[in-house]
């Protein structure tokens, strides 16, 4: 720990680490400095003067090096003759520092007058008026009056977007830099920056398209005014007229922490509706930040008005609309009538509570539970994951981070910034991928394989330079993705960084261990709880199958058949799915939106999400549907409420052993002390930080699985990729993603393009099914190899044999 300094701050005495700021250190006393241009968790600029303070430091007797003393033996203090800005001044032993002095207020008063000179007053209007920095610490510190003349005021465009998902305000704007600074500081994504001096400095995007970054919408909440906007909540609403609702983002792994904002209003008809996402305060998942994939995909799909409302039955060729008590009696006497025949077959969009109810369910009637996923390797996490006590935030110099396989920048965002920090404060990072990601640029060493070749990177890092580095890390943590992979290869990759961890001492203790980084914000919590990933549709075959959260159909239209093969196919969604479209019972599900619940993150943290809105139609939540079809099977599941699911779920799987909604929705002070100038208009967090899951304590030996075989290398290999922006149902309903998202497309090395003849648009042919596609080249993918981006509608899933020609030959 570094050594601690103590100074006086408005009379009180203060001890804190060495090299803290005078702000943070007044913070932390409860005596809050004005700032526009600092963030705690960005480097200081002093770019706004805002935070001007008196600083006093002894005075040191230059012959003796020792302070001089006064009358009464006390250290005499020299003030400086001007103001210091405290955001730029570190603390010293025996600094006296005064915020409240006639001094420091005219200071303060005369940087608002100059602000105030060229802005715009736009507050009546202004989207960020009840929650602005400027508008607060002007009616706080400000004259009553300025000498300035409103007539004579510089004035500038006022819709200028910066790309498709963020508008500025050049008025507003008072160049304080943090977007700037947070772009290139925290995202590494330094596409936004000054351009011109003096009053006509403006920000500019520098980037094509502009402002390219899946951050870009931090920089709204840390503007401390109005300057810059999201395209979707711009003139949306204001601040004052919404409440808020702590949820958890179901976008990814990641479970980042976020706020719904919600209000009632007339042009949705008289409901209560979603107007925004913001980050929710939890530094050891998120911190302050969400990625523009959270923010902007979070919830638009749950307010389609494409969603079920009723229950459906089939009627001959029609789906028609029923009570729920009708559709319930139907698909309990199917069930009823079949017995173990039952196939249960969820996703890991589900909650912890609808999972564990749908596994005790199919347990009951002696049938199974499976889960649809083209990942593997749950097995492996739940033994060797992270436990209590892990923090990413905690990992640094000494420490080993690996990520194979993975693109954490559009996997996992957030993960992805985490992994960067902690690259930035030492930790030896190893990057292992076929091909480049944006991680490289942090790595402390990169190793690209062949296709196929994964696990044997992994036990190849046993030998060579690094395995001193990981034999000698104190600690290690080890992500591993699927890209490139499918189900059985990415089991296998589990397998060998699992065995890699396990050898060099790295589990069973916090900041050690394997994180998967699932597609689906709750693919940990579904292994945890006992599924098992579907492998062969064929045992589908004349059972009755209850489909949840879980679109086959849709993703791959070649399994429309197995599904068809059930003996009655009942489908439990928030859409007429594909899936649904084949059903004889179609049961309408809540979002998670609109009821209680929890997620196991990747890291297995458990954490709650809360309602925000009420549910759509007749839609019931998805443990209560189970629960209400088992009463009817005369099997008892708690279906009451999400909180008493959680009981029966904490006493039947022992690593939830102890956890409750209550525990679940402790808090404790976090750092920074979140407060809308200094940390931004992220909400600060008082529903839950969440815990982690206990560690599997099962000793029956793992089956080891071997490398999954690659096609033949004759044609192309067509290889899976995850974008972050895709055409998945949860996605595809945000407009305005559209322009990201674009049309399906192949990436591929420029001579095999070349070679293939391909120029612009192609078909892919994978078995039997084709897909039109556009051909991006990529010089740093390998030749023999083409990159399919998985949920934009192309069937690729697995490494598979594909070939491809050119459009005009089909
Ligand atoms: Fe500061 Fe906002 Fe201007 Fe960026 S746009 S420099 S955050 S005032
Ligand atoms: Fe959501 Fe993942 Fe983005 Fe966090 S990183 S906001 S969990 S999509
Ligand atoms: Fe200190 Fe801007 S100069 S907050």
């Amino acid at each position: 720990m570094s050594k601690l300094v103590t100074l006086t701050i408005d009379g009180k005495q203060v001890s804190v680490p060495a090299g803290t700021l005078v702000v943070d250190a007044a913070k932390q006393i409860g005596v809050d400095i004005p700032v526009f241009c600092y963030h705690p968790k960005m480097e200081p600029a002093g770019m706004c003067r805002m935070c001007l303070v008196e600083v006093g430091r002894p005075m040191i007797d230059r012959a003796t090096g020792q302070p001089v003393l006064d009358d009464d033996g006390q250290p005499q203090i020299r003030f400086g003759p001007k103001l210091e800005t405290s955001c730029t001044t570190p603390v010293s032993e025996g600094m006296v520092v005064r915020t409240q002095t006639e001094k420091a207020q005219t200071g303060r008063k005369d940087i608002l007058e100059f602000l105030l000179t060229s802005h715009p007053l736009d507050c009546p209007i202004c989207d960020k008026g009840g929650e602005c920095a400027l508008q607060d610490l002007t009616l706080e510190f400000g004259a009553a009056e300025s000498r300035f003349i409103y007539d004579e005021k510089f004035h500038n465009q006022k819709h200028v977007p910066l790309g498709d998902l963020i508008y500025l305000d050049r008025e507003r704007c008072i160049q304080c830099g943090r977007c700037i600074r947070f772009q290139s500081e925290v995202a590494g994504d330094a596409v936004i920056q000054f351009y011109h001096r003096g009053r006509a400095t403006e920000v500019v995007t520098i980037s094509e398209p502009g402002f390219d970054s899946v951050f870009s919408g931090n920089t709204t909440d840390i503007c401390p005014v109005g300057a810059l906007t999201t395209a979707d909540f711009r003139f949306g609403a204001r601040p004052w007229e919404m409440k808020a609702a702590a949820s958890i983002c179901s976008q990814c792994a990641v479970g980042c922490n976020i706020t719904f904002n919600t209000r009632r209003e007339v042009k949705s008809g008289g409901k209560v509706v979603i107007k925004r996402v913001m980050p929710r305060q939890n530094e050891e998942v998120n911190e302050l930040w969400v990625c523009d994939k959270g923010r902007f995909a979070a919830y638009h799909y749950a307010e389609s008005s494409e969603r079920l409302t009723q229950p459906l039955l089939r009627r001959g060729a029609d789906l028609e609309a029923v009570s729920w008590k009708e559709a319930l009696d139907h698909v309990s006497v199917k069930m009823g009538a079949v017995g173990q025949n039952v196939v249960v077959l969820a996703s890991g969009r589900l909650a912890n509570e609808d999972l564990f109810n749908l596994q005790h369910l199919a347990d009951n009637l002696g049938g199974q539970a499976l889960l649809y996923t083209q990942m593997g390797g749950g097995e492996w996490t739940r033994r060797y994951g992270l436990s209590a006590g892990s923090n990413l935030g905690a990992l640094g110099a000494g420490d080993v981070i690996l990520v194979a396989a993975s693109d954490l920048y559009n996997e996992a965002p957030l993960w992805y910034l985490r992994v960067k920090a902690a690259a930035e404060r030492g930790a030896a990072l190893i990057v292992l991928n076929a091909r480049a990601t944006k991680l490289d640029k942090y790595a402390t060493q990169k190793i690209r394989y062949a296709y196929g070749e994964e696990m044997a990177a992994v036990q190849n890092l046993r030998q060579g330079e690094l395995a001193e580095v990981i034999a000698k890390a104190e600690n290690m943590v080890a992500f591993y993705g699927a890209d490139g992979l499918g189900l059985d290869g990415s089991e296998a990759l589990a397998a060998a960084c699992a065995a890699l961890l396990k050898e060099t001492g790295h589990v069973g203790k916090a900041n050690n261990g394997l994180v998967a980084v699932w597609p689906r914000a709750n693919d940990q919590g579904a292994w945890e709880i006992g599924f098992q990933p579907v492998t062969d549709w064929g045992v589908l075959k004349d059972k009755v199958v209850y489909i949840v959260g879980a679109d086959p159909a849709g993703d791959d239209p070649s399994l429309a058949e197995a599904l068809q093969a059930a003996n009655a196919l009942v489908v439990q969604e928030l859409f007429l799915t594909e899936t649904a479209k084949l059903a004889d019972a179609v049961l309408p599900a809540q979002a998670y939106t609109e009821r209680a619940g929890t997620y196991t993150s990747g890291e297995r943290r458990v954490q709650r999400f809360y309602p925000a809105v009420k549910p759509a139609g007749e839609a019931r939540a998805d443990y209560a549907i189970t629960a209400q079809l088992a009463a009817q099977l005369g099997i008892e599941l708690e279906g009451r409420g999400a909180h008493l699911v959680m009981k029966a779920l904490a006493e039947a799987v022992p690593t939830f052993n102890g956890l409750t909604y209550t525990r679940l929705a402790e808090v404790h002070e976090q750092y920074p002390l979140v407060d809308s100038y200094y940390t931004g208009t992220a909400y600060k967090n008082g529903q839950g930080l969440g815990l982690h899951l206990a560690l599997a304590a099962d000793d029956t030996p793992l089956a080891v699985p071997s490398a999954a075989a690659m096609p033949a290398a004759d044609g192309l290999l067509a290889v899976p990729f995850t974008r972050l922006y895709d055409r998945g149902t949860t996605v595809w309903a945000a407009e305005l993603l559209h322009g990201r998202i674009g049309d399906p497309f192949v990436v591929l090395h420029p001579a095999e393009a070349g070679r293939l003849g391909l120029n612009g648009k192609a078909v892919l042919q994978i078995g039997s099914q084709t897909a039109d596609v556009n051909v991006v080249r990529d010089e740093t993918i390998a030749e023999g190899v083409v990159l399919v981006p998985r949920s934009m509608g192309i069937p690729v899933f697995a490494p598979s044999s594909v070939s491809l020609a050119p459009q005009s030959e089909r």
